[in-house]
């Protein structure tokens, strides 16, 4: 429950929620309440008091319509919802090891919103970063993503597909652009970085030649090539771009592993109701095969980061359930 993000609600928003479930907006079912499945000591509840004490923040919530020009208040609109209702943090931002957000908002550091594992996902960096941030998003590519989860280069999955499907597709246009403006005001976590990557022709002539005969190369043809195409631009709005694309260059993996071993569905929304869906290839492809088509998609058209080794996918493939490897 991610109350550390709604101590930034403003009353007049809480109240309105509280007015909402108590007054018909959520019907009453005859429903007991469930055995919980958290096991000692983890189920003691005193403990979370001290946490509370250390790291859930004092509500501040946001009160005052914001001074300043247009462009000022839309900014202070999307931090808002940012850091508060839409709680991107609770996911995005990495923890401590007592499990606290490591910031809450942009000003207790750069740890904000810069990428954090959830359910075997990357709920990847969203600070301006070029490689593997939003430095090479629009500000309408970023709207396009949260109300249809999609773009021509991208699409959502994961957690993500949820909070686009039910939550970012209702909000309105202007909220949308709060957001984006908002996220698009994040400096980079790493300043040092190298800039945007450039596409490279490379791998692309090479598979349409039929030259690279590598066996990364080989399973690329025969599993992604038809969606993804040999030059990993893929089809916008339908198959995303591989090419570039800051979830294949970020510098962890898990992401790219699960998504070849379980595959996505994208979220259906009112404006781009069609899900276009990856299969998974948990069935068909060893954890061998799996590590060299991922290395070889973290490699090709421009791509630069590390390699996935079997092992990787093989811890990927026994956490999530993942059908057992193929015995060739
Ligand atoms: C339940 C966890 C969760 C929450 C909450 C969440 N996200 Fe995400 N988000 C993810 C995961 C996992 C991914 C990676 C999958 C993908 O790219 O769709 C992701 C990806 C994204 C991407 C795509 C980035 C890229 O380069 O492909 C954007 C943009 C994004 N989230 C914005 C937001 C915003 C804005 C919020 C708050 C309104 C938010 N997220 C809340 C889990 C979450
Ligand atoms: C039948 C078409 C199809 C095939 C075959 C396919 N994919 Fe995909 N892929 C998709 C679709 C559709 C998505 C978007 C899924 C979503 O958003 O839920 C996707 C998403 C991805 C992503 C995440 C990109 C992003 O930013 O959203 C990666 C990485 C990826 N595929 C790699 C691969 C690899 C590697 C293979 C081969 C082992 C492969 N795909 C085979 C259709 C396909």
């Amino acid at each position: 429950m991610p109350y550390p993000s709604f101590a930034r609600m403003s009353s007049g928003d809480v109240k309105a929620l509280y007015v909402f479930f108590m007054n018909g907006g959520i019907a009453p079912v005859p429903q007991g309440n469930k055995a919980t499945d958290i096991r000692w000591p983890m189920s003691m509840r005193w403990p979370l008091a001290v946490w509370r004490w250390m790291f859930a923040p004092t509500p501040s919530p946001q009160e005052e319509a914001p001074a300043g020009g247009e462009g000022q208040a839309q900014l202070l609109r999307g931090q808002y919802l940012v850091e508060g209702p839409g709680h991107c943090g609770a996911c995005h931002t990495p923890r401590g090891w007592t499990l606290q957000e490591k910031a809450l908002n942009d000003t207790d550091g750069l740890a904000f919103l810069s990428g954090a594992p959830v359910d075997g996902w990357l709920a990847k960096n969203l600070r301006g970063d070029a490689v593997d941030g939003l430095g090479a998003w629009s500000q309408g590519e970023l709207v396009a993503f949260l109300k249809t989860g999609r773009t021509t280069h991208s699409g959502a999955f994961g957690g993500m597909a949820d909070v686009v499907q039910k939550s970012t597709q209702h909000l309105n246009d202007e909220d949308l652009h709060a957001v984006a403006a908002y996220l698009k005001s994040l400096a980079p976590r790493d300043a040092g970085a190298s800039g945007p990557l450039v596409y490279d022709e490379t791998a692309s002539r090479a598979l349409r030649a039929g030259s690279d005969k590598s066996s990364s190369a080989m399973v690329f043809l025969d599993n992604c090539a038809a969606c993804h195409g040999s030059s990993g631009k893929g089809y916008a709005e339908t198959f995303p771009r591989l090419a570039l694309n800051p979830v294949a260059n970020s510098d962890d993996p898990r992401s790219v592993i699960h998504i070849i071993l379980k595959g996505a569905t994208m979220p259906g929304t009112a404006t781009a109701p069609t899900q276009f869906a990856m299969p998974g290839f948990d069935w068909r492809l060893n954890d061998q095969e799996v590590a060299e088509v991922a290395t070889f998609v973290r490699r090709s058209w421009g791509n630069k980061a590390p390699a996935v080794a079997a092992a990787d996918v093989a811890r990927v493939r026994k956490e999530f359930g993942a059908a057992k490897a193929p015995v060739r």
